[in-house]
């Protein structure tokens, strides 16, 4: 169907987020909820075979060509790399990725590579590894090595994922951009969203991408791409003297930020969210079980694209509901 939602720029809805699994390995300080019966039971968990036939009959039946792969982790879940490997010959399919917090990736980047991987995407806050201890939870040297292993095998492109807070890495912005800039990596910086109550920060941790790009601006010229890196809502600059590629996910305070959305989630549980800040969800495990009815997934899907809100709702206050780990961003 040729349906446009009804946000400013009228662009096709064409890319899906799917969440394979609301576990994880790590426990990032924005991200992991304090409450831990959020986490969806295993039997309403999707088989990769009920996900298979949402990507068919709901979304390629569409219009929708482009996929990208999230979690919590999606790589601890078993089965994720033959899902993908799947889903990339699938008839209809543009492009496949992959949101990672990098913890596994040593062991996957030959296969996600020779799985033809449209591009990675690899949450990094800070170089700093005690820093990087306390916001995740884990180490970064099997972090820093699975980037490594991607540039090896060769996997285009390779972008890293910031969240700005303020007072805990704010520090560590320069060097994040170096490190980016020395590899041919392109870096994101994005504004915390309040999501998960995880009891662990505060509004007083938000950082604007706004007063990260003053402060840049004093060190460096920053030029505007306008070429599209990705599918997603990132604005892209290049910083002249540093020869690095920075982008900018401003969902606060940008006030242009959803204008053109083109994307709806599926989360692991079965639901179809068309905002990742409106809670509203359609829940689509009843036109999948006992098996998938191709027709009923259809017309889901058609109803999800009719509610998907113009815009998200994080400007109002903190909203309890589905947290980040079981949405995957
Ligand atoms: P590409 O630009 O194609 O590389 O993808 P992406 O940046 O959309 O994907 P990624 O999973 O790396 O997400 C980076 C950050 O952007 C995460 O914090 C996401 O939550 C956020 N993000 C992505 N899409 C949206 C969106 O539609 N709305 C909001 N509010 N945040 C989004
Ligand atoms: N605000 C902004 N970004 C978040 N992410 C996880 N939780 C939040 C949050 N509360 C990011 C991760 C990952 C991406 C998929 O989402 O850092 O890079
Ligand atoms: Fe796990 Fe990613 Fe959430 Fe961190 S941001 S807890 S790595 S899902």
């Amino acid at each position: 169907s040729d349906y446009t939602p009804s946000n400013p720029g009228s662009v096709k809805v064409h890319y899906l987020r799917i969440s394979v699994t609301d576990r994880c390995n790590e426990r990032c300080i924005y991200c992991f909820p304090q409450d831990l019966g959020f986490l969806s039971k295993k039997g309403d968990q999707l088989s990769f075979e009920e996900m298979h036939a949402v990507v068919i009959h709901g979304a390629i039946k569409h219009g929708f060509r482009d996929f990208r792969i999230t979690g919590g982790e999606p790589l601890v879940r078993k089965g994720t790399l033959p899902f993908i490997q799947r889903l990339t010959r699938t008839e209809g399919v543009s492009s496949v990725r992959l949101s990672t917090n990098g913890t596994l990736l040593g062991s996957y980047a030959r296969e996600l590579k020779e799985a033809q991987i449209a591009g990675i995407n690899v949450s990094l806050d800070t170089l700093d590894p005690s820093l990087y201890k306390k916001i995740t939870g884990g180490d970064i040297e099997p972090v820093l090595e699975g980037i490594e292993e991607c540039r090896k095998v060769g996997i285009k492109p390779i972008k890293l994922n910031t969240v700005l807070l303020r007072g805990i890495n704010e520090d560590e912005i320069l060097s994040l951009i170096d490190y980016a800039a020395e590899r041919n990596l392109v870096i994101r910086f994005i504004e915390l969203m309040p999501l998960s109550y995880t009891g662990k920060i505060s509004r007083a941790n938000f950082l604007s991408v706004y007063e990260l790009k003053r402060r840049l601006e004093k060190l460096d010229t920053l030029e505007p791409l306008d070429t599209r890196l990705g599918q997603g809502p990132a604005k892209y600059f290049r910083m002249h003297s540093r020869n690095a590629i920075v982008g900018f996910i401003g969902a606060l305070s940008d006030f242009h930020f959803c204008d053109n959305c083109n994307k709806m989630r599926l989360t692991s549980d079965g639901f179809i969210r068309p905002c990742l800040g409106n809670h509203l969800e359609i829940d689509i495990k009843g036109v999948l079980r006992p098996s998938p009815d191709p027709s009923g997934l259809y017309k889901v899907f058609e109803s999800a694209l009719q509610k998907k809100p113009p815009e998200h709702s994080f400007r109002e206050t903190y909203q309890p509901g589905r947290a980040m780990t079981a949405i995957g961003g």
